[in-house]
């Protein structure tokens, strides 16, 4: 998987490998037979891909190094319910990225509506997690850029955010790919996190959507 030109056949490529759903607005997934020709991939990509995989993922230390801890089984559950929670009121959330004839589950990249409190909420946050495994090949970056298109075509969002600890350098290093600025004055205290936290204090980086036609084509 590489990132191409934004063409009508990458995107639609892109997407599926995300598991993008299309549900026409109003009907829900549980009111859709599986035989129903517009009816989309079952519930939760990422319920799909089976708690386990998830779960070790969600387990790793070199993974979570910059997230407040690795997660044990229950708190990884518990991610993945809020997770096809946010699919179910929002119908958009955090996809599971699979990477034809490589592997099946790597991780997850998508958009979120962060739950806590700070200047820039309420906001639609771009946010990934690969298996370490995977790093180094440019998956989250073209991940990530299908999500933005999604959010800035598909959702109609003026910008979206994303925010990480100054050492992720990883993490950074996806957002400025993807074409996010940062404003040092942006610079946060996460509130999830006790004053005095190694991990409290976050960058902010922010996409604004580009008024240009090509990227206003309905071709995706
Ligand atoms: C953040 C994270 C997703 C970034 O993964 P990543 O593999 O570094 O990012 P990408 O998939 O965009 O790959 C970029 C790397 O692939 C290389 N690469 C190879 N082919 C590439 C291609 N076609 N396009 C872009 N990059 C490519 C780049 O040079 C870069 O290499 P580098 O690490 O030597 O600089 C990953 O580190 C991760 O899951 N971390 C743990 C979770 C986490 O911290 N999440 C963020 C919380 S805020």
């Amino acid at each position: 998987m590489r990132p191409a030109p934004l063409t009508a056949e990458s995107c639609r490529l892109l997407r599926s490998r995300l598991g993008e759903r299309s549900l026409p607005r109003n009907r829900r997934h549980d009111d859709v037979s599986p035989d129903d020709p517009d009816a989309p991939p079952p519930p939760s990509p990422l319920a799909r891909r089976g708690p386990p995989a998830f779960a070790a993922l969600n387990a790793d230390p070199k993974v979570m190094e910059f997230l407040s801890r690795p997660l044990g089984r229950g708190a990884s559950d518990a991610l993945a319910a809020r997770i096809r929670d946010h699919f179910a009121r929002r119908d958009f959330g955090l996809w599971a990225v699979e990477v034809p004839g490589v592997a099946d589950f790597i991780g997850f990249v998508g958009l979120s509506v962060p739950d806590f409190e700070v200047p820039f909420t309420p906001c639609v946050e771009v946010g990934w997690r690969l298996d370490h495994e995977h790093w180094g090949k440019g998956y989250a970056t073209e991940a990530a850029g299908a999500a933005l298109d999604f959010g800035f075509r598909r959702l109609g969002l003026e910008g979206i955010v994303s925010f990480t600890v100054p050492a992720n350098r990883r993490s950074r290093g996806v957002m400025e790919r993807i074409g996010m600025t940062r404003m040092p004055a942006d610079d946060f205290d996460h509130p999830a996190l006790p004053e005095g936290h190694p991990l409290r204090r976050h960058v902010l980086y922010r996409a604004i959507r580009r008024q240009d036609p090509v990227a206003d084509s309905p071709l995706c």
